[in-house]
């Protein structure tokens, strides 16, 4: 039977961190590394179980978006990946369903990086490509990322950021892809 459950990292115990990443790495075809890996700890699991085995993985991590003057508190989504023999199934939107209530009931903002096959995902769901540029606050200053641009995708959130493009997005910094 399939099954949806949430949890936060400190609640998965080692085999079961170990199968998710084994499951990250083979649905990405190697593209998803340690840094990609660390990007996706310390937040909120939605894990996609069939019986014993593990279908679909997503996550959302807390970080700091600056925009318009604020610091606005940002779940971002990240390593979000079903195994390839069970696509279309509508695994991936019920992930996004359980971290979209985790991003509305904690946060001020959703914000993600989408691979060029799940953009429309987002979109389906109510995520903006996010029309502005973007940056990143590095350890020396803020710098652009124009190769992110068109990556990001954002969920605005009732009562929280609000998103003026082209007002600049900025992330923290981060080891690793900022965005
Ligand atoms: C992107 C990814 C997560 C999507 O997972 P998925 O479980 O297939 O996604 P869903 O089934 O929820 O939705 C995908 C599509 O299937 C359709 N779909 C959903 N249920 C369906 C069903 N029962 N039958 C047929 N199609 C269905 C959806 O409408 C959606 O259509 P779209 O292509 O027009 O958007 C998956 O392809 C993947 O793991 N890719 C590799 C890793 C990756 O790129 N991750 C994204 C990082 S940003």
């Amino acid at each position: 039977m399939v099954d949806i459950r949430t949890a936060h990292t400190a609640q998965l115990d080692a085999g079961t961190l170990s199968r998710i990443r084994a499951m990250l790495d083979e649905a990405f075809a190697g593209s998803f590394d340690d840094h990609d890996w660390d990007h996706t700890l310390g937040g909120i699991h939605a894990l996609v179980t069939d019986g014993d085995e593990l279908i679909g993985h997503g996550a959302v991590v807390q970080r700091r978006l600056l925009h318009t003057g604020h610091a606005w508190r940002t779940g971002y989504v990240e390593g979000v990946a079903v195994r390839a023999d069970r696509r279309r199934e509508g695994h991936a939107s019920a992930i996004m369903a359980a971290l979209e209530d985790v991003i509305r009931g904690a946060y001020d903002l959703g914000a993600l990086s989408a691979s060029e096959s799940a953009g429309k995902l987002y979109e389906g769901r109510g995520w903006l490509r996010w029309p502005g540029p973007t940056a990143v606050l590095t350890p020396t200053g803020i710098e652009r990322t124009p190769d992110d641009d068109d990556s990001t995708f954002v969920l605005a959130v009732d009562g929280g950021a609000q998103l003026r493009a082209p007002a600049p997005l900025t992330c923290d910094w981060r080891d690793g892809d900022v965005w």
